[in-house]
């Protein structure tokens, strides 16, 4: 008899505690920069907006948002085979690349403090989001028996470095697709609740708005510094970056159809959803 309840083979660091994917192209990265660069940006043309971005953020919307419902004590068994897995890795590589924001933001917030104080107040409260959705995150792996090291993560990954304007693009984009992805899965659950298998979709409406605010900061980043922007050498690179961004999306999810299909959702469909929405409402600046 096959034992359709039976762990999926992941290996375990320590009991309990999963080792780490592996790092490839397309897993979420590590970021760091010239901090130096940064903080000698001179953000005066924009600063009104920046400002106000920043008290949105002291504003905490979702200060009492990521709180466990009942609905999580109970046993997930019943989310087995390859949905399991499936699941698990979801939640694993979400985690990460929460937790990969939260480690920037931070290590930003404390470079920048002395030099560029609203930026490095709005890098603060930009990783206390973060290390909010990565913390839930890992709380939803330990219903799976399963959590992540954080600490070690930080220690082993390796580190890809960018200079400022490459981090604004990358971090813009990614905080965007986030809002996109997040409220889309949110939507199409909130019309198919028969679909939802698991309470933290429930979570997502709240949580793609910090991702939002987020993606708007990055953007009145940019349009501080018009130089990111605005010849034909940015223009190319920022096209560049729409472009590997969309492909890493779309080839990991095509790789992890059936968690999607779990949702009720075709892989396909929900990339091309993802993107269209993003360049028809914000990346303007990136076509
Ligand atoms: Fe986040
Ligand atoms: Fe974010």
């Amino acid at each position: 008899m096959v034992d359709s309840l039976k762990k999926p083979d992941l290996q375990e660091l320590r009991p309990g505690v999963k080792v780490p994917a592996k790092e490839t192209i397309l897993t979420p990265r590590f970021y760091t920069t010239d901090f130096e660069e940064m903080s000698k940006m001179d953000i005066s043309i924009n600063e009104d907006e920046l400002q106000a971005i920043l008290e949105e953020f002291r504003a905490d919307y979702n200060r009492h948002h990521f709180v466990r419902t009942e609905e999580f004590q109970q046993s997930w068994d019943h989310i087995d085979g390859e949905t399991r897995q499936l699941f698990v890795e979801f939640l694993e590589r979400s985690c990460t690349a929460e937790f990969s924001g939260f480690l920037l933001y931070k290590e930003l917030a404390r470079k920048l403090k002395d030099k560029s104080p609203v930026l490095a107040e709005c890098f603060s409260l930009m990783s206390r989001d973060e290390a909010r959705h990565a913390g839930f995150l890992n709380k939803a792996l330990s219903d799976f028996n399963l959590s992540l090291d954080l600490g070690f993560l930080t220690q082993s990954r390796s580190y890809t470095y960018f200079k400022p304007k490459f981090i604004f693009y990358a971090t813009y984009l990614s905080e965007k697709i986030g809002y996109w992805r997040y409220i889309t899965i949110y939507r199409h659950l909130a019309s198919h609740p028969e679909n939802r298998i698991y309470p933290i979709f429930n979570f997502f409406e709240n949580w793609c708005q910090d991702e939002n605010r987020h993606g708007d900061f990055f953007d009145a980043i940019m349009k501080s510094q018009p130089q990111f922007l605005n010849d034909w050498k940015a223009r190319l690179w920022c096209r560049f970056f729409l472009l590997s961004v969309f492909a890493t999306m779309y080839l990991n999810d095509i790789q992890r159809s059936g968690f999607y299909a779990a949702l009720g959702l075709d892989a396909r469909d929900y990339d091309i959803h993802v993107i269209r929405k993003l360049m028809k409402l914000q990346a303007g600046f990136f076509r």
